[in-house]
């Protein structure tokens, strides 16, 4: 099957031309600027960004956490992240304490297998990780997970203490692979949020007044403190505050290689949400913590110059019926996660481009290419040239929706309320192709359960890998 689009701006992380796109079967097999050759389909893309399908590199679908289970499972969460011009996500499967990771990783492909409709990734989620079981992360690469988050939050249930992740970073520096890290100090943040509950603070706000940026910001230094001794790369998910991202910043000029996300919540959102009337501030109890308004202006130059480096959702969709609710006389209770999965293009193009904050080869590169690249999937995904996957998405850059949970247009996550509920958004994706196949076209969804496929992700350290040695090393 062969599918020819004509006519539109051809933009990836470093070109912007106009040409014709030859897609034959899964990959992009020719581009040139005026293609006369049979097809059995033409798109035309006057008017319209061709970019590469976007990359989503932190989700959580059908995730056991807060007493609950993320409400999207891997049908509902990639067909939503396909309404949003996302092609490719790198989902959390996680270990269960005591056991063997490579058990997780079983579990979390049978979630996954028939389901998914884009393709997809798995990091592994390291709860446990003795000297015995080190093997395991060799052995994980091999299976193409090449990339472990560990945390230092969530005492109890997904915790990891120093000695752990030293190990694990020695390890994946011995594999050349990455450790990802939740960086907050949740031993202190356990301890003034026992306090704040004594004390009756009990409603959604305290959330955010217990989780102080400086434990963000205590925590990214630790995380590359320990990494800087490992002599590895680290990873920083999810940074939301000014603290943490100098701290990273420090790292960077001193030549550490120390790499964060960001995600849009923390970009658009602000801790005001958590005073909401009644109980709606729990849908906007996610880890960490809604920030200071001011905090994302730092983000942004965090962005702009380099220092933040990938946007992802962290969607972990919990409805507030049922869900969230568990949390109604504790916030402590409130399971944590939100969703977005399905609105980061369009939020990013938006306050990004339109707001003139980022060009838009940036905006191709914080949503897709320098996510292909520090998880291993470069240039198959993330770019637009000859032989990479085809996963296209054809973006209107004039066009205008309000996001809102009501709007089929912006709301297919399984979720009942939308985190960016009434945000107005110009830029929106028309038409997803996922390795050839169109799969949204006329707000209609064309692919398939099933239709996506596991991605085997290479080693960062391949990247890295001194030719003559062998030897994974990032100094
Ligand atoms: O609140 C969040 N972020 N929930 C998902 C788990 C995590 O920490 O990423
Ligand atoms: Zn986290
Ligand atoms: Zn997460």
């Amino acid at each position: 099957m062969s599918l020819l689009i004509k006519n539109g701006r051809i933009v990836t992380a470093v070109d912007d031309y106009y040409a014709d796109v030859l897609v034959e079967g899964e990959q992009v097999v020719m581009i040139g600027k005026t293609l006369e050759v049979e097809s059995a389909r033409v798109i035309d893309a006057t008017g319209r960004l061709v970019i590469p399908g976007g990359i989503d590199p932190h989700t959580h679908l059908e995730m056991p956490f807060g007493g609950t289970t993320s409400a999207d499972d891997f049908e509902t969460g990639t067909r939503a992240a396909a309404f949003g011009g996302t092609t490719t996500l790198v989902d959390f499967a996680i270990q269960g304490k005591g056991r063997s990771t490579l058990e997780g990783l079983e579990t979390w492909h049978a979630k996954a297998e028939g389901k998914a409709v884009i393709d997809y990734g798995f990091h592994m989620i390291v709860t446990d990780m003795p000297d015995s079981r080190l093997v395991e992360m060799g052995r994980l690469a091999d299976e193409g997970v090449t990339s472990y988050k560990l945390f230092m939050a969530y005492p109890g249930v997904l915790y990891s203490d120093d000695a752990t992740i030293f190990r694990a970073m020695r390890q994946a520096g011995e594999d050349g692979t990455l450790i990802c890290m939740h960086a907050e100090n949740g031993i202190v943040i356990d301890e003034i949020i026992k306090t704040a509950v004594q004390q009756g603070k009990t409603a959604p706000r305290y959330h955010a007044k217990t989780r102080p940026t400086r434990m963000e910001g205590e925590g990214v230094h630790r995380a590359i403190a320990i990494a800087e001794v490992a002599g590895v790369p680290v990873y920083i998910v999810h940074l939301s505050s000014s603290d943490a991202l100098e701290e990273v910043k420090r790292a960077r000029d001193r030549g550490i290689h120390a790499f964060a996300e960001t995600c849009p919540q923390y970009l658009f959102l602000d801790e005001t949400s958590y005073d909401a009337p009644g109980f709606e501030g729990a849908k906007y109890v996610m880890t960490p913590a809604l920030r200071e308004k001011w905090n994302q202006d730092k983000l942004w130059q965090g962005l702009q110059f380099g220092d933040l480096h990938t946007i992802a959702t962290d969607h972990c969709p919990f409805c507030f019926s049922g869900q969230k609710e568990l949390g109604r006389t504790d916030f402590s209770k409130i399971p944590n996660g939100a969703p977005g999965v399905e609105n980061r293009m369009s939020l990013l193009y938006n306050g990004g481009v339109v707001g003139g904050r980022i060009s838009v080869n940036k905006f191709v590169e914080l949503t897709s290419t320098a996510a292909a690249k520090m998880f291993g999937m470069f240039p198959r995904k993330g770019t637009i040239a000859v032989g990479s996957d085809a996963d296209l998405v054809i973006f209107n850059p004039d066009r205008k929706e309000t996001i809102s949970v009501l709007n089929p247009h912006t709301h297919h996550m399984n979720v009942d309320y939308n985190t960016f509920e009434g945000f107005q958004v110009q830029g929106f994706p028309e038409v997803v192709i996922s390795r050839g196949r169109v799969i949204v076209e006329d707000n209609a969804f064309k692919g398939r359960a099933g239709g996506g496929s596991f991605i085997k992700r290479a080693r960062y350290g391949d990247l890295l890998r001194s030719p003559s040695s062998g030897q994974f090393s990032v100094r």
